[in-house]
């Protein structure tokens, strides 16, 4: 028999025929699968094509279970190029039915291979993500788009699409493909067929400005050539243009790292003498307002902290602000200028947010404890966490900040934000991503990483760590039900 499936990526068409096959008997070596697109077919093993599905009487009655798994693995195979991947599954579906051992066989050939090409798409569809690069281009109508070229190893566009919607929901743009294109004008996407590498936009301002960037983060003495050439491998360089920065930078990072090391310390800058205190706060009662507030954390000695400060850095943002978004603590800059989040971890998520079309003053930006913790290096301040009795003594100013503030949603970067927040021990990697109710005022959270942790990530990991990050943040912004939320 000889199965034409008219679209290469079509799960339930491909199902509904390996159905009604598995129902009629027909064993896998009597089937010839063909559904690629234009010029890699299987090859047709039995001639003229029928395209028919077997006799439905034939089919009636029958009824095989698969573990969800299996319905699992084949959407991530279907996607894969390889021609043969059609006549795997369906392989693996009829021996599933016949060979009830199968499902607990870890080292089954066929399983293998399955799950070695499941893996290929998953890390084709993170590669997509970390490596798409967008430059803005005017239409004709006038209208300013985002458009950026990839060549995909496997069929992953219409998969990988809905991410880039989510993502970049504010914006008009089209990533083009050699195989498929696709478009979001700002409400739905749109697919159609891939397009040549010559419509690929020339460079744009923007494409300076992250080279700039790029080669700005790029730290030589934490280059690690073979992890940077497993996690960006060459053939993706083409369409990066920071890869050409790589080689320049590489060949200058061991001179770099050696000037680093022979210069001497960096002067610091001057450091205020802490400000002189006006107000105590009075006992147990809470701020009225949150002039009030940052008054009262400023002249807070509840903890050894505030003394060695040289202000409390409360929250910032419009009252009643749809979220509050917590990071640990001020930094030497947030320290300096009184404000959160304008140091280097500040103008990552200030980036983040205005890649998702967040207006960085709609959100009150606020830390779990208010007064810098360092340690002094010389004439250096070096950030210090603050242990667990410092954030407690700390917790009651960011609660009354909620109480004023009242947002809707919680959002914690960094596990002390998580722990100020929910009052528990947070491990962020395991649930990030959700929002969570449990705290007592019914406020959800919602947890995810603190924008310093992308910064330590060697430059190899950093892309994909961003791009989830991001994910995170967009889910966060548009209060969507997470994947552990479902789940629990
Ligand atoms: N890190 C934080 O957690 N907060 C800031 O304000 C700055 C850096």
């Amino acid at each position: 028999m000889h199965i034409q499936l008219d679209d290469p990526v079509d799960l339930d068409a491909f199902r509904g025929h390996a159905r009604q096959l598995l129902a009629a008997g027909v064993s896998p070596d009597r089937v010839a699968w063909c559904g690629d697109r234009a010029g890699e077919g299987a090859g047709d093993l039995f001639g003229a094509s029928d395209g028919a599905a077997p006799p439905a009487a034939a089919v009636a009655g029958a009824r095989h279970a698969v573990p969800a798994s299996f319905i699992a693995l084949c959407g991530d195979v279907i996607l894969h190029r390889d021609p043969q991947r059609f006549a795997l599954l369906y392989r693996l579906l009829w021996r599933l039915a016949h060979e009830p051992a199968l499902r607990h066989d870890p080292l089954d050939a066929d399983m293998m291979q399955a799950q070695l090409m499941a893996k290929a798409v998953h890390r084709d569809i993170h590669k997509m993500r970390a490596f798409v690069r967008f430059t803005r281009v005017m239409g004709d109508d006038g209208l300013e788009r985002h458009v950026a070229w990839f060549e995909p190893d496997h069929h992953i566009v219409e998969a990988n699409a809905p991410f880039f919607a989510r993502r970049f929901a504010q914006m008009r743009w089209a990533i083009l493909t050699p195989e498929r294109c696709v478009e979001w004008d700002g409400q739905a996407l749109a697919f159609g067929e891939g397009a040549d590498r010559r419509e690929k936009p020339p460079p744009d301002a923007g494409e300076a400005l992250w080279l700039t960037y790029y080669e700005h983060i790029f730290n030589p003495a934490r280059l690690k050539v073979a992890m940077m050439r497993r996690e960006m491998p060459r053939r993706y360089w083409h369409n990066l243009p920071e890869a050409a920065l790589i080689q320049p930078l590489t060949d200058a990072a061991e001179a770099r790292s050696q000037s680093m090391i022979d210069a001497p310390p960096t002067p610091a800058r001057r450091i205020r003498a802490p400000i002189a205190l006006h107000v105590r706060p009075a006992d147990g009662v809470a701020p009225a307002d949150l002039a009030e507030l940052r008054a009262a954390a400023h002249a807070c000695r509840d903890c050894p902290i505030g003394a060695l400060a040289t202000q409390a850095v409360c929250g910032e943002g419009p009252l009643a602000a749809q979220h509050m978004l917590v990071g640990e603590q001020p930094g030497d800059q947030e320290d300096l200028a009184g404000r959160p989040f304008v140091g280097p971890a500040g103008q990552l998520l200030d980036r983040a947010m205005a890649q998702l079309g967040w207006a960085r003053d709609t959100v009150y930006l606020a830390n779990a404890v208010k007064h810098f913790k360092y340690e002094l290096r010389g004439k250096r301040r070096i950030h210090k966490t603050a242990a667990q009795r410092e954030a407690d003594a700390c917790a009651h100013w960011l609660d009354s900040e909620i109480s004023l503030v009242k947002p809707q949603g919680l959002v914690a970067l960094g596990a002390t934000a998580a722990r100020a927040l929910l009052g528990r021990p947070v491990a962020v990697q395991a649930e990030r991503g959700a929002w969570l109710h449990e705290r007592r005022d019914g406020r959800p959270v919602f947890v995810t990483l603190h924008p310093s942790a992308l910064l330590r990530l060697a430059d190899n990991e950093r892309a994909e760590a961003y791009a989830r990050w991001l994910d995170d943040l967009e889910r966060a912004r548009r209060f969507e039900v997470g994947p552990a939320a479902v789940a629990g």
